[in-house]
C-alpha cells in the first residue's frame, strides 16, 4: 500500500497555524513528509523547510486580514492550532487568539477551500462540557461582523471569565454547530477539532503559571498533574500525540469523517463522563471507584 496516497496530501495546499513550536510543528514535520505543499503561520519564526511561512500575530484583525490576503487562492486543508493560556486580564484577548480569529479565519477562507476540503482545529480537554455554553457560543457566532463579536464580548464578561474554557468550548460548539451547515456541507468541507490532553510543549510553562492561583509554576504543575494524570497514574503527551493524529484527520484516511470533537486524552474524559451518568443513577463515586477495584 501506498501511504503517501492513503493520507492524500502529496501536493495538495495545506496552511497550519501555530507551526513554530508544539502540536502544531509536529504535524507540520509529517505534512511535510507527506509531501504536502505547507503555508506556516505563527507570530514566532518557523524553522522547518516550508513552501513558505507567514509570521503574522493571529490576536490582531489587520494582520489576519494581511494573511488571507497572502494566503493562495486554493486550499486542501486548513489546520487551526495556534492558542495561548490565560491569565488575568487578558480575556479577550484569548478568545480571540483561541477561538474568534480561527473562526473570522475559516469563514475568510471558506471560498477558497476545494470541495472536500478539511478545516481541522486543536481545541482542549479544557472544552469538556462545552454542551453546557452551546447557546451563548451559538449567540457569539451568529454576530455578523468581527466588530460586534467584539461588542458581545464586551457586554458580556461574565461568559469569558472562564477565559481559556469558554473559548475552547466555542471552538467545540462551532464544529458542532457548522458541520451541516450550508456553507461547509454543500462543497462537502469536512470540520472536526481534536481535544489534546496535557501535552509537553512550549505552553506548559504558561499553563502551569495559569493554573497556580498565586501565579506560582510549580503549584501549578502538581495542580494539572492532579487533574490530568493523577486519577490514572498517567503521564503527559508529546507534541507528535496530538500533531500525528492532528494531519490524518484532516487527510483522507479520515475522508467521512465531520463534526467530530476527538479527546485524545487516554480516556480521562470518557471516565470522567462514565463516572458523571453513573453518578446520576444515584451511584455515590465512592460505589463506582469501589466497583472498578
Ligand atoms: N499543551 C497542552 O497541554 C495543551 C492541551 C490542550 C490543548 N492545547 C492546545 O494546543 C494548541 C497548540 O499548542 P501547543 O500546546 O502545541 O503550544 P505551543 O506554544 O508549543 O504552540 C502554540 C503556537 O501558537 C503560536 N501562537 C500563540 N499566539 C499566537 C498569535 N497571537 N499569533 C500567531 N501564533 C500564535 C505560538 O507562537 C506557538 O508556536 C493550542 O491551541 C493549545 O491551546 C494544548
Amino acid at each position: 500500500m501506498d501511504i503517501k496516497k492513503l493520507f492524500g496530501l502529496e501536493g495538495k495546499t495545506v496552511v497550519i497555524t501555530g507551526a513554530a513550536s508544539g502540536m502544531a510543528k509536529a504535524a507540520t514535520e509529517l505534512l511535510l513528509q507527506l509531501g504536502a505543499k505547507v503555508h506556516a503561520v505563527d507570530i514566532n519564526p518557523i524553522s522547518l523547510p516550508v513552501l513558505k511561512s507567514y509570521q503574522k500575530d493571529l490576536s490582531k484583525k489587520e494582520e489576519i486580514d494581511d494573511l488571507i490576503n497572502e494566503l493562495p487562492n486554493k486550499i486542501d486543508a486548513l489546520f487551526l492550532c495556534h492558542g495561548i493560556a490565560a491569565f488575568p486580564g487578558n480575556e479577550q484577548k484569548v478568545q480571540i487568539v483561541n477561538f474568534y480569529g480561527q473562526k473570522y479565519l475559516t469563514e475568510c477562507l471558506l471560498e477558497r477551500l476545494n470541495d472536500h476540503a478539511s478545516v481541522t482545529f486543536i481545541s482542549s480537554v479544557g472544552g469538556f462540557g462545552w454542551q453546557t455554553i452551546y447557546k451563548d457560543a451559538v449567540e457569539l457566532i451568529e454576530q455578523k461582523t468581527w466588530d460586534e463579536a467584539m461588542k458581545w464580548y464586551e457586554t458580556h464578561p461574565d461568559k469569558i471569565q472562564s477565559a481559556y474554557v469558554f473559548a475552547k468550548q466555542c471552538l467545540l460548539s462551532y464544529v458542532t454547530y457548522k458541520c451541516m451547515d450550508p456553507s461547509f456541507i454543500n462543497r462537502k468541507i469536512r470540520i472536526n477539532a481534536i481535544n489534546p490532553g496535557d501535552t509537553i510543549t512550549g505552553l506548559t510553562k504558561d499553563f502551569n503559571k495559569s493554573t497556580s492561583p498565586t501565579g506560582n509554576e510549580e503549584e501549578g504543575a502538581k495542580m494539572i498533574e492532579n487533574i490530568f494524570l493523577k486519577s490514572w497514574n498517567g503521564y503527559p503527551a508529546t507534541p507528535e500525540d496530538m500533531g500525528y493524529p492532528l494531519v490524518v484527520i484532516g487527510s483522507d484516511i479520515c475522508s467521512y469523517m465531520s463534526g467530530q470533537c476527538i479527546y485524545i486524552d487516554y480516556g480521562l474524559t470518557s471516565n470522567w463522563t462514565s463516572l458523571a451518568l453513573l453518578k446520576e443513577q444515584d451511584k455515590t463515586i465512592e460505589q463506582i471507584s469501589s466497583e472498578k477495584m
